[in-house]
């Protein structure tokens, strides 16, 4: 019997391409699995209505450890539009399946590790005055509150009439109340006490286990002063119990603009679900990108595993692929790092560090070069060739 069991799913587009890999790399590593496919993504909206099916959901539940590729959603209509015929009309909405699965096991604690590797040709530089260039080591983890805000999925076009209602007893609605309905588009923000507690908890617990000396609070509660205010009051708390680590507090506007100023200054950064989706991508973007950044969905019973990029539908086809998989690898070891296998994280960030560094086999993004059936003949290493570098270095 294997140790482990593991819920792959490779879901649509590039997602496809660069799980196996990462499988090969945990075959490689010696982690005892047994990994169980399953379906997810917009197949399964097409001809079943559902971008989750409940198989997936049980297996989920029954394993509690996820590896996921990625998903194409696409907006109301032109989901509409790709339901499967028999399907139409029949009340089926389209809402995204990590979204859903994140919500459904109450994977409220996103994190987001945004590390630079030395020698990363995409890492982020800094002029100096003299006409130098520096490159600051960036060592950030985001905590991204992940079930509730914005994301949380109460919204209406033309509001139903309880909902005008309420809205008109606030002031504020004044100037909207005359709109019509279907020109009227409401999201809500919600947030819990609760959620804003367990993510500023996790985001010091982070700290306090790495030895990272601060916490950034990122919000808006000059302006959002309900649900912002809530989530900078909850971390304020929270900041008593770790009094070797500093909180912070940052606007998300000023943050990412200071992000590219001194991102070195900056630790563990803990945000609402919008403003960390922001946030993790804005630092990603020091780091290397979509082909570097990797998410751990992290709820009391189910963890799931993630690259942060999309399905890239336009390198889909490409054969050889040519994405990245070093996101995903780096989502897989975060999953051995969520189940203690520390061993085989040194050795998988290892070897990827050693490839990067001596920077003999690069992807198109590494290379700044348009990706495309072209890259390959442009010295850009396939998906598969950057998966064998990096076997072939892991000691
Ligand atoms: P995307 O992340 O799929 O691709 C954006 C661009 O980033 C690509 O065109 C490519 O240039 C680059 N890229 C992404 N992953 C890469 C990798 N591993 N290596 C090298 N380059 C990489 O985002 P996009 O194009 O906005 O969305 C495409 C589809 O993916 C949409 O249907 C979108 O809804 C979905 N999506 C799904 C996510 C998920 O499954 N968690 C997250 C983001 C988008
Ligand atoms: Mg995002």
């Amino acid at each position: 019997m294997p140790k482990y069991k593991v819920v792959t799913m490779p879901g649509d587009g590039i997602g496809n391409q660069v799980l196996p890999e990462a499988l090969r790399l945990l075959r490689a590593v010696g982690f005892d699995a047994e990994y169980i496919h399953a379906d997810i993504g917009w197949d399964c909206w097409c001809n079943e209505g559902d971008a989750l099916p409940d198989r997936t959901i049980e297996l989920l539940a029954k394993h509690k450890l996820g590896l996921f590729g990625a998903i194409t959603s696409k907006p109301k209509k032109e989901a509409d539009a790709g339901l499967q015929p028999s399907l139409k009309d029949k009340g089926y909405a389209y809402y995204s399946p990590i979204v859903t699965m994140r919500q459904r096991f109450n994977l409220d604690t996103c994190i987001r590790p945004c590390l630079s590797f030395p020698g990363n040709p995409l890492n982020f530089i800094r002029k100096k005055p003299d006409g130098g260039f520096e490159e600051p080591f960036v060592r950030v983890v985001v905590f991204r509150q992940n079930t509730e805000g914005l994301y949380a999925g109460v919204e209406w076009t033309n509001p139903p009439h309880p909902v005008r209602s309420a809205m008109a007893t606030h002031p504020k609605f004044k100037p909207f109340s005359s709109t019509p309905g279907p020109d009227l588009a409401i999201s809500v923000r919600v947030i819990t006490r609760k959620a804003a507690h367990n993510i500023t908890k996790a985001a010091f617990e982070w700290a306090k286990k790495y030895g990272y000396k601060s916490v950034t609070i990122c919000e808006k509660p000059n302006v959002l002063r309900e649900t912002s205010g809530m989530m900078e009051e909850e971390a304020k708390l929270v900041a008593k119990e770790y009094p070797g680590i500093v909180l912070w507090s940052t606007n998300i506007d000023a943050q990412t603009m200071w992000l590219t100023k001194n991102p070195e200054d900056y630790g563990v950064v803990v945000a609402s679900n919008l403003f960390g989706d922001v946030i993790s991508d804005a630092f990603a973007g020091l780091v290397g990108g979509l082909g570097f950044a990797a998410s751990g969905n992290i709820g009391d019973e189910v963890a799931v595993f993630e690259p942060t990029h999309g399905s890239a539908p336009k390198y889909a086809e490409l054969d050889p692929p040519i994405v990245n998989p070093i996101a995903m690898f780096l989502s897989a070891v975060m999953m051995l790092e969520h189940v203690g296998e520390s061993d085989k994280v040194k050795r998988i960030r290892q070897a990827i560090e050693v490839v990067v560094k001596e920077g003999k086999v690069r992807t198109y993004d590494m290379m700044r070069i348009p990706g495309g059936p072209k890259s390959i003949s442009q010295g850009a290493a396939s998906t598969i060739q950057m998966t064998n570098a990096v076997l072939a270095k892991l000691n």
